[in-house]
């Protein structure tokens, strides 16, 4: 039981952040309606934000402490994940919720929230402990950090008796080049062990979980390698389209938005060497090698190892689907690709010769997060004709939804006669533990409040995933888009993508 809290008897499994100050820039957005607000609401009601925290938000508009706790209860009324919000827990909640209005280049406001962090210093004990969480457009994560350390509000990184963490959110740069200028302007006043760069996929149990199942088991590991595996399939696949967001959709694209950072860090967990110990750096170092070991694509090869779609009309569950190019804010001669497939090949003992074929789109037949691993044919056929009908082991690893893990295996049908089927050995999170799980976004603010950096992005992850993506972006752009759109909404992606694995022999999964 933790020794600090006797309220926390039962939930000794959960963990205790420290007291601290939490500063949302950005607070008036859609990012601290939605996720982080209710989150902080969930770590409180679940005792995991120590008693005293205090929510600063910090945002151009002008309103009151009252209009912006108002506005919070309204959205986290909506947005919660366990509903109704029960209007004690709320009350107590939102007397720690202070507003400070201010903008980004004007450090009248900086003074402002340097002097209401003061008070809360003072009136809550939080004892100097910021952590300030940047849901802002990316091109304010430099200015914002050189007005902190104006206004003196970024510590020393070595002091032991408070700390400054930043948590910045993606997209982290759009190419090699604007990512390192970013990251320049966060180290001109903040040490790397204060930046949390948040990809919120790693918030997920079920991503968390490829650790455990791929470390926390004998069995698997000696199998997870070329001698076993043939190929291995990423499938982040979304049924929505845009969603009125074209304005941002128009500069980003499927693989800056899901492939440069869900995707790879997806990749990283399967591809990874076990870490010599399960902390920050550890973890992290594996990772990075995964990228370091990637075959840059050369480019005479791009055309045959990707597969770039954009999606036209089409229909889902018989309800009529507009085009991207007719999306609001989209150019309707877009190039903006909303479907990226590539095939990957990791350069290293455990991987050569094995394939990573990954996918990610846009209005796609329906919505599911999945690796699968497919293992060798069996060498020889012992049960003849019927044998052949059982396609060769695959573990699915499902991150979303209907989070769990598939086996398939295959086994004797009951009869006289050797007769062999495909069947699946199944666990399935919902069913096994009987509770629903944290949202990422609770998962990751708690391990930044506990100094825990683990599952966010290190700096040398987001240069190596951009050294390889943006080759193929720079080629993209200079090749003519191939005749957009070039898929229906609500089917699996272009035939380019089918025609990538069939080159070599193999078929998508449909999940
Ligand atoms: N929304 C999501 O689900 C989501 C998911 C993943 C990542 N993100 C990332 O999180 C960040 C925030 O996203 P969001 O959806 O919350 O965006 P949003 O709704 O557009 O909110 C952006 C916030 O930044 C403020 N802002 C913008 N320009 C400003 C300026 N010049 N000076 C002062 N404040 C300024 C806005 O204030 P005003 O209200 O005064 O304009 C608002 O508070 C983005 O980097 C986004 O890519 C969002």
């Amino acid at each position: 039981m933790n020794p600090l809290n006797p309220l926390r008897a039962g939930l000794d499994d959960e963990r205790l952040a420290p007291p601290c100050a939490i500063v949302i820039f950005g607070a008036s957005g859609d990012l601290t309606r939605r996720k982080l607000v209710p989150a902080l609401y969930h770590l409180q009601i679940s005792r995991m934000l120590a008693p005293g925290s205090a929510i600063v938000g910090f945002a151009r508009k002008s309103a009151t402490d009252a209009e912006f706790r108002e506005e919070q209860r309204e959205a986290t009324m909506q947005h919660a994940r366990s509903k109704p919000v029960d209007p004690e827990s709320w009350s107590t909640f939102e007397s720690s919720l202070f507003y400070v209005q201010g903008a980004f280049d004007d450090a009248s406001g900086f003074e402002r929230l340097k002097s209401q962090l003061e008070r809360i210093d003072a009136t809550h004990g939080t004892r100097g402990n910021r952590l300030f969480y940047l849901a802002t457009p990316p091109e304010f994560f430099g200015p914002i950090s050189r007005m902190l350390a104006s206004a003196g509000l970024i510590g020393d990184p070595t002091d032991s008796a408070s700390f400054t963490r930043v948590i910045v959110e993606k997209p982290f740069g759009h190419d090699l080049e604007s990512s390192r200028v970013l990251d320049r302007a966060l180290h001109e006043v903040l040490h790397e062990s204060q930046i949390y760069r948040i990809d919120h996929y790693l918030g997920k149990e079920a991503v968390q979980n490829l650790l455990a199942f791929r470390f926390g088991n004998a069995i698997f590991e000696p199998l997870w390698r070329r001698e076993n595996i043939d190929h291995v399939q990423i499938t982040v696949a979304e049924e929505i389209g845009i969603e009125g967001r074209g304005k941002f959709y128009e500069g980003a694209g499927a693989t800056r938005d899901i492939i440069q950072n869900h995707l790879f860090q997806l990749l990283m967990l399967v591809a990874m060497e076990p870490p010599s110990a399960f902390d920050a750096d550890s973890v992290r170092d594996e990772k990075v090698k995964v990228l370091r070991a990637l075959r840059p694509m050369a480019r005479e090869r791009i055309s045959e190892l990707t597969a770039r779609g954009q999606y036209g009309r089409g229909t889902l569950g018989g309800a009529p689907l507009t085009a991207y190019r007719e999306e609001p804010d989209v150019n309707p001669d877009s190039r903006t690709e909303t479907f990226a497939a590539m095939r990957i090949d990791i350069d290293n003992w455990r991987w050569q010769g094995v394939p990573f074929y990954i996918r990610t789109g846009k209005r796609l037949t329906r919505r599911v997060s999945e690796v699968a691993v497919r293992f060798k044919a069996i060498p020889v056929a012992l049960f003849g004709r019927s044998q052949a009908e059982t396609a060769p082991n695959e573990l699915v690893l499902r991150i979303q939804p209907d989070e769990g893990i598939t086996l398939r295996v295959a086994a004797k049908q009951p009869g006289s006669r050797m007769l062999l089927r495909d069947v699946n050995m199944d666990f399935r999170y919902g069913t096994t533990w009987g509770r629903t799980s944290a949202d990422a976004y609770e998962r990751l603010i708690l391990d930044a409040l506990l100094g825990d950096a683990t599952l966010f992005a290190r700096n040398d992850e987001v240069d190596e995933s951009w050294r390889y993506i943006t080759p193929i972006l720079e080629y993209w752009q200079e090749m003519p888009a191939p005749g957009f759109p070039n898929y229906s909404s609500g089917t699996w992606g272009p035939a380019a993508a089918e025609a990538l694995v069939e080159r070599d022999g193999r078929r998508w999964r449909r999940p």
